[in-house]
C-alpha cells in the first residue's frame, strides 16, 4: 500500500511545526518535525562539548549516537539521544544555532535520511523542514513552501521563547533569523530552497486560522481526500 505524504519546507518561525501538527490531527495523518531530529544532534554535540560547525569532530560523534524517534500517548513526537528523552531540551536557544550549523555537514544529513523516509514509507505523513520536497520526499503528493516576512517570524518566535519563560529580544531574534536564514539556504548540503512542484503559501499576514484554512484547501485539493477526511 502506497501511503501518502505532505512534505512542508520553509524558514524558521513561518508556522510550520504548529500549522504541521494541526494538520496532521484533522488528516489522521502522523506529524514527523525533522528539524527536531537535527536539534538532538546539535543538542549532541553541545552536550559532548564539540564544536556544532567542525565537520569532522561531529561525522565522529555521529556512529556512536543513538537517536530515535517515539510518539507518546499524547499523540506528539518526542525524540531521545541515548535513551533519554529530549524533547524539551532541544527547544532552547542555543540549539537552535547548533542546529542549524550540524545540519550543514553533509555526512549528518546522510545519517539522518534513512529515519526520515523510513516513516514516509510506514505511515501517512506530513514532514516538515527545510528539504523535504527537494530531497527527503521528492515524489510527496503535495508540497508546500511556508514563508512569512523575517519581522513577522522573529515576532512569532519572540512569543514563543517568551510563552515558554525563556527570554526573549525582538532584535536578537531578528539577527537570529536572518542568520539562521542565510545559513540554512546557502549551504551546499541540501540547502533551504523551494521544490519546482512546490505551492508557496506566504502567511505574513495570516493568522493561524487563516494560515490553517489555507493548508487544508490545498491538502483537500491535491491529495483526493475521501468522505470523512480533512474535516474538522
Ligand atoms: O525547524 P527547526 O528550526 O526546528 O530546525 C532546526 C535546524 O535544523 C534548522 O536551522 C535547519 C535544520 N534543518 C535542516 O537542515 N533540514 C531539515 N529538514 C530540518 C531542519
Amino acid at each position: 500500500m502506497k501511503y501518502r505524504s505532505i512534505a512542508i519546507d520553509g524558514p524558521a518561525g513561518a508556522g510550520k511545526s504548529t500549522l504541521a501538527k494541526a494538520l496532521a490531527r484533522v488528516l489522521g495523518f502522523l506529524y514527523v518535525d525533522t528539524g527536531a531530529i537535527y536539534r538532538t544532534v546539535g543538542l549532541a554535540a553541545l552536550e559532548r562539548g564539540v564544536d556544532p560547525a567542525d565537520g569532522v569532530a561531529v561525522s565522529e560523534l555521529l556512529p556512536g549516537l543513538s537517536i530515535t524517534m517515539g510518539y507518546g500517548e499524547d499523540g506528539l513526537q518526542h525524540m531521545f539521544l541515548d535513551g533519554a528523552d529530549v524533547t524539551e531540551a532541544i527547544r532552547h536557544n542555543e540549539v537552535s544555532a547548533a542546529a542549524s550549523k550540524a545540519a550543514a555537514i553533509p555526512a549528518v544529513r546522510d545519517f539522518l535520511l534513512e529515519m526520515q523516509r523510513r516513516a514516509a514509507a510506514e505511515h501517512d505523513v506530513i514532514m516538515d523542514g527545510r528539504d523535504i520536497g527537494t530531497v527527503v520526499l521528492p515524489g510527496a503528493d503535495l508540497k508546500i513552501y511556508l514563508t512569512a516576512a523575517a519581522e513577522a517570524r522573529a515576532e512569532r518566535r519572540c512569543r514563543e521563547l517568551r510563552e515558554r519563560g525563556q527570554a526573549a529580544e525582538f532584535d536578537q531574534v531578528l539577527a537570529e533569523v536572518v542568520e539562521r536564514d542565510r545559513r540554512d539556504s546557502q549551504r551546499e548540503a541540501a540547502p533551504l530552497r523551494q521544490a519546482e512542484d512546490a505551492v508557496v503559501a506566504d502567511t505574513t499576514s495570516l493568522d493561524l486560522e487563516g494560515s490553517f484554512q489555507l493548508l487544508l484547501g490545498l491538502a483537500r485539493k491535491h491529495l483526493g481526500l475521501t468522505e470523512g477526511e480533512g474535516h474538522e
